[in-house]
């Protein structure tokens, strides 16, 4: 495969810190359910050192995947981090494959933050994003204590998951928020308010489950003919889909493979034309969502 390099996909600067759009996620490279250790570990390492050769510096993970093994193989594998930014979440609590629980109490977030420091064996985490908003905590708890983290130094810069418009503007009166992590592709649209809220003020869009392509890519459909007519995958041009639909779009596919992480990067170098941008627009607009895969 040619032209495997994520600076294909454009750079946006998170705060200070300028990265590639295209990144990775690494919710897959743990067990089944993303709990416990993953199947085959030398292929998870794998895939997670074949990122900076093929220009991948924005890598997103959670102290909930695995929980641990995620933030301890991106340290086996990458630690020091040189040119990367390892951005991890924290306030959304495992407890069995696919269980998932907000808990947003300050003591426990604080707890969350200090933890994946030493997991990642760093004194500062570059970008820590709540996982969920707790909704059996008051908000401003939740977003007071993580900018006392912020003051102190704990943590560089902050982003949220899963919000809509009212509680970003909520959160912005405690802290900057650099990025946005929501779940969004080609046929999942239901953040498109919140994306252009984050376009128009410059806040990065994360788009979780970005190869999302639903039955779009059925035989004979337009996704179909068009991955004939280019030669890219469905899910190569889903990617390249969502990282056309904005500029402060950062899709972090995830995979536990080194082939699919090359096929996945490869999609940077696939420019739609705005007629082909606009007829997947339209479909996928039109398209039953795909239900989401978990957290
Ligand atoms: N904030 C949140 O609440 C939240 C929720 C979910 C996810 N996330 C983040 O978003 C990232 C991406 O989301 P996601 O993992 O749900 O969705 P995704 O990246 O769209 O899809 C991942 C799935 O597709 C498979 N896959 C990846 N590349 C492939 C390829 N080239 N060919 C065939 N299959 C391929 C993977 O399996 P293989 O391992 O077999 O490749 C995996 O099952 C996660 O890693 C995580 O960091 C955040």
């Amino acid at each position: 495969m040619t032209n495997i390099n994520a600076a294909l996909s454009g750079q946006f600067s998170v705060g200070d810190i300028k990265v590639n759009r295209l990144g990775y996620g690494a919710m897959r490279i743990v067990g089944n359910g993303i709990w416990g250790q993953p199947n085959d570990k030398p292929e998870a390492l794998r895939t997670l050192r074949r990122l900076p050769e093929i220009g991948v510096n924005f890598i997103d993970t959670a102290d909930s995947y695995g929980p641990d093994i995620s933030e301890e193989l991106i340290r086996d594998a990458l630690y020091p981090y040189d040119g990367l930014l390892i951005a991890t979440k924290g306030g959304f609590v495992r407890h069995g494959e696919n269980k998932w629980a907000p808990v947003g109490r300050p003591e426990y977030l604080r707890h969350a933050v200090l933890l994946s420091m030493r997991r990642l064996n760093v004194e500062r985490i570059d970008l820590w994003q709540l996982h969920r908003i707790d909704p059996q905590v008051p908000q401003d708890e939740q977003f007071g204590v993580i900018a006392e983290m912020q003051k102190e130094g704990l943590i560089r810069h902050v982003g949220l998951s899963e919000v809509g418009v009212e509680q970003i503007e909520a959160a912005r009166r405690f802290f900057q928020v650099v990025t946005v992590q929501n779940m969004f592709n080609l046929v999942t649209r239901k953040h498109e308010a919140v994306l252009d809220y984050c376009t128009e003020h410059g806040i990065g869009f994360i788009p979780w489950f970005p190869l999302g392509a639903g039955d779009l890519a059925k035989p004979g459909s337009f996704l179909d003919q068009l991955s004939k007519r280019t030669g890219y995958t469905p899910g190569q041009i889903a990617l390249a889909w969502v990282l056309q639909r904005s500029p402060v779009m950062l899709p972090i596919p995830g995979t536990s493979k080194v082939k699919h992480l090359d096929e996945n990067v490869a999609a940077a170098s696939l420019k739609l034309t705005a007629e082909d941008f606009d007829e997947l627009d339209r479909l996928g607009h039109e398209a039953p969502e795909t239900p989401g895969p978990g957290a």
